[in-house]
């Protein structure tokens, strides 16, 4: 039987492989996909949500739309750019054509909500973006985090931050809503931070392989890596050159298969106070603060298993 999951995105073009191979592999049942101010603003994250399902015949997943900010700040960082430059499309918009689908009319918040609520199978939460739709469902439902089996999050860095020294994208654009989710006493959370992500990087040459599977979403894998590749050479080189993580894809490809990441189980709470350290996962990788373990945190990954994982589930069509 397919594996559950809500996906809670901020697409972005890790973001949409993640979306593709969760509503591509036979081995997951997408329920919906959540989405959250990060990479872009929110309706923008949105928009490409809905434009990558469409674009893969996956129009049937609905996509709600959840916080516009972070719980508690206003100073949230300038979007990203998102599209080739070639001015085809808004650089907020991913390079895939526009689409007549709608976000559903219930907001992000409360679909979680509820759903959990009434769900009687496993569902897994898989947020790779600002904690915010999330911290927001622990505050509204003090039952949520009892009712949520497990969580996959990409987030967080310990020897690696890329927005500060410190800090990962996802952990500081909402470094409040992290510290409560990772305090809130979850059951099962395993961590994919950047120490992971960068260890499964993806090649120009790899990109040729997806788009040599003549697929939607093989074409549109190649496009959004490719400019990932850019960006990377451009802002943050990587330990092999023209390569890129795809930090997303490689949370959800966890769940289809655990074999891909190495962990192990630790304690991490979130700075939010600290100029130079607010968004920082502190991960006790030598129990120094004799708090139990609250996560299995990913410090390795298998970069061919993910790669071929991609393949194949890019070479089908829905
Ligand atoms: C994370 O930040 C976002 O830009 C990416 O989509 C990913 O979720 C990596 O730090
Ligand atoms: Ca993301």
């Amino acid at each position: 039987m397919a594996r559950k999951l809500i996906l809670d995105v901020d697409t972005g073009t890790d973001d949409a492989v993640a979306v593709m191979l969760a509503a591509l592999h036979p081995a997951l049942e997408l329920v919906g996909c959540t989405t959250v101010n990060g990479n872009v603003p929110v309706q923008f994250c949105t928009d490409n949500t809905l434009r990558v399902l469409d674009h893969i015949g996956r129009g049937d997943i609905p996509v709600f739309e959840g916080l516009s900010r972070p719980l508690a700040r206003s100073d949230f960082p300038v979007a990203r750019r998102l599209s080739d430059h070639s001015g085809k499309y808004h650089p907020d918009t991913l390079p895939v054509p526009p689409t007549a689908l709608k976000k559903q009319a219930t907001g992000a918040v409360e679909f979680l909500i509820e759903t959990y609520r009434a769900a009687t199978e496993e569902i897994a939460l898989v947020p790779v973006a600002p904690l915010s739709n999330i911290a927001a469902a622990l505050a509204l439902d003090p039952k949520f985090v009892e009712r949520v089996p497990e969580l996959v999050i990409m987030g967080g860095g310990h020897e690696i931050g890329n927005v500060t020294p410190s800090a990962e994208f996802n952990i500081w654009g909402d470094p409040e809503a992290a510290a409560m989710v990772f305090a809130a006493g979850f059951r099962k959370i395993t961590l994919v931070p950047l120490d992971a992500t960068h260890r499964a990087l993806i090649s120009r040459a790899h990109c040729a392989q997806f788009a040599a599977l003549g697929t939607p979403a093989g074409g549109a894998a190649a496009a959004f890596i490719g400019h990932r590749i850019v960006v990377h050479d451009e802002h943050q080189k990587q330990a092999v050159p023209h390569t890129t993580p795809v930090h997303d894809a490689l949370a959800v490809g966890f769940l289809v298969q655990p074999s891909l990441l190495t962990t192990r189980r630790l304690h991490v709470a979130v700075e939010t106070q600290g100029p130079l350290t607010v968004g920082r996962t502190v991960i006790d990788t030598h129990g120094r603060g004799r708090q139990a373990p609250n996560c299995d945190v990913a410090f390795d990954a298998d970069a061919e298993g993910f790669v071929e994982l991609l393949l194949r589930a890019f070479a089908a069509k829905a």
